[in-house]
């Protein structure tokens, strides 16, 4: 992921690249355009000196010393070569001479045209102008041409062919473009340097402090104060951030609210459960005339010795819930069997033997955890210690805790209630038939934790008296 800085100077890179090479381009243009308008200007400049030059020439009659005067002006004005071309007219009135040149393609096209005529040769390191100067005849000057040539007004007489040297201005336009390259080069590096520490002061600094005042304002609810930055976009920002604020708190103090109302309609819907599960208890209870605070006790009993095995919370809560169905499987006994004044015949009790069995069928393919526990206890609970037990003869710790816990509960309770069938036995006595059962019908540990806990126990059976 690119930085805002890398970004930046990028764009800014390529901007400044594609500017300096339009700045280079038009320089370089320009350059050579006002070196090529200049020498045009100075061959003009200096063919009408030697137009002057060389008619003083020739009304002094020394024609024959012109050479010299031109040499004078060629290392002067840095010039290659003068030639002067005579037209025929000349020629025909004084005669030809060596000293000038012949007409040539060039110099015939300025002879027709009366126009100057400019010839830009280009190698490498080297330039130079080639012009072409006509020589136009006018008596309307000083230097009065026609009185000494037999020509018509406005007649070209000859043309100067002047080649100016342009190197220097060659070398000297590199000169200055390597210089103006440099000189942007600088600037560029300086500018994205400048930009860079700008863009970090205002831009990205500001930014990342926005965002820590943003995390501790939204967790404490404070508002960001805008004091603290410069720029108008990010004063703007902080208010939109603050009103940003505010939603997001007033958005919390509704969810707090809906979890609040979440969290009593989860305790209302456990509380439901919880009842709905212990009369569910009680109800296959009552069909055997098991008193209805039965379960409710057998519930807290099983609590209490869950916490004392070291039970989590959780583990002692779900204990409480599920001991409550021990005998749930009881309503599907027929009730000539659960109610049956006097001794159950073997088969009969055999048939009420089943209601363990039948408890764990009805419960056993729940995935509610509560109900799966409920099933291992249904199961279970008829089971002893010593393996006499009831429907598996399972024995010692291949009986379930759960059930383990239960059997004990139960037999518990139901010795120290009142049936209709028998009274309620002295809690002593049952304290001393259940130690006298440890390692027989239950596990010697939960019978020590409840002969430990004796008085929470009495506790217990008062608090949820029949
Ligand atoms: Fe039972
Ligand atoms: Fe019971």
């Amino acid at each position: 992921m690119p930085s805002m800085k890398s970004i930046i100077t990028k764009r800014l890179g390529v901007i400044f690249a594609l500017l300096s090479f339009i700045v280079i381009v038009a320089i370089t243009l320009g350059f050579r355009q006002i070196s090529i308008e200049n020498a045009k200007d100075k061959a003009i400049a200096m063919a009408e000196i030697i137009k002057a030059g060389l008619t003083a020439h020739m009304k002094s009659g020394v024609m024959e010393n012109r050479d010299y005067f031109l040499n004078e002006i060629k290392s002067t004005y840095n010039v290659n070569n003068i030639n002067i071309i005579r037209s025929d007219e000349v020629n025909k009135q004084f005669g030809t001479s060596s000293l000038e040149k012949e007409i040539d393609n060039n110099s015939k096209y300025v002879f027709e045209t009366k126009k100057p005529f400019f010839n830009l040769h280009e190698q490498q390191n080297e330039a130079s102008l080639h012009a072409y100067i006509p020589y136009i005849a006018s008596n309307k000057n000083t230097l009065k041409c026609l009185e000494c040539h037999n020509v018509q007004e406005g007649s070209v007489l000859g043309v100067v062919e002047i080649d100016i040297d342009l190197s220097q201005y060659k070398s000297l336009s590199i000169t200055y473009i390597i210089a103006i390259l440099l000189f942007l080069i600088f600037f560029i590096i300086f500018t994205l340097l400048k930009s860079i520490k700008t863009i970090n002061e205002h831009i990205v600094k500001p930014l990342e402090s926005l965002i820590d005042k943003f995390e501790h304002s939204v967790l404490n609810y404070t508002k960001i104060d805008s004091t603290h930055f410069e720029t108008k976009e990010l004063i703007k920002t902080v208010d939109e951030v603050n009103q940003l604020i505010d939603l997001i708190h007033n958005k919390n103090q509704e969810l707090e609210i809906k979890n609040i109302e979440l969290k009593e309609l989860n305790l209302e819907i456990e509380e439901t459960l919880k009842e709905t599960l212990t009369s569910i208890g009680m109800i296959a209870e009552h069909r055997s005339k098991e008193t209805a605070n039965h379960v409710k006790r057998v519930g807290e009993f099983s609590k209490l010795i869950a916490y004392k095995l070291g039970f989590s919370d959780d583990e002692a809560e779900l204990m409480y819930i599920s001991s409550q169905l021990h005998d749930i499987g009881k309503i599907a006994i027929a009730d000539e069997l659960l109610l049956k004044n006097g001794k159950l015949t073997p088969e009969e009790y055999k048939r009420v033997q089943f209601h363990a069995q039948i408890g764990y069928e009805m419960l056993r393919y729940s995935e509610r955890k509560i109900l799966k526990a409920s099933s291992v206890i249904a199961l279970e609970h008829h089971e002893k210690y010593d393996g006499t037990g009831y429907p598996n003869g399972k024995s010692g710790e291949d009986i379930h805790i759960y059930g383990r816990i239960v059997a004990v509960c139960d037999v518990l309770d139901a010795l120290s209630s009142k049936r209709c069938y028998k009274d309620a036995w002295p809690f002593d006595e049952v304290m001393d038939y259940i130690k006298g059962q440890s390692g027989l019908h239950f596990d010697p540990t939960i019978v020590n934790i409840v002969l430990e806990c004796k008085e929470d126990i009495r506790r217990i059976m008062v608090e949820f008296k029949d």
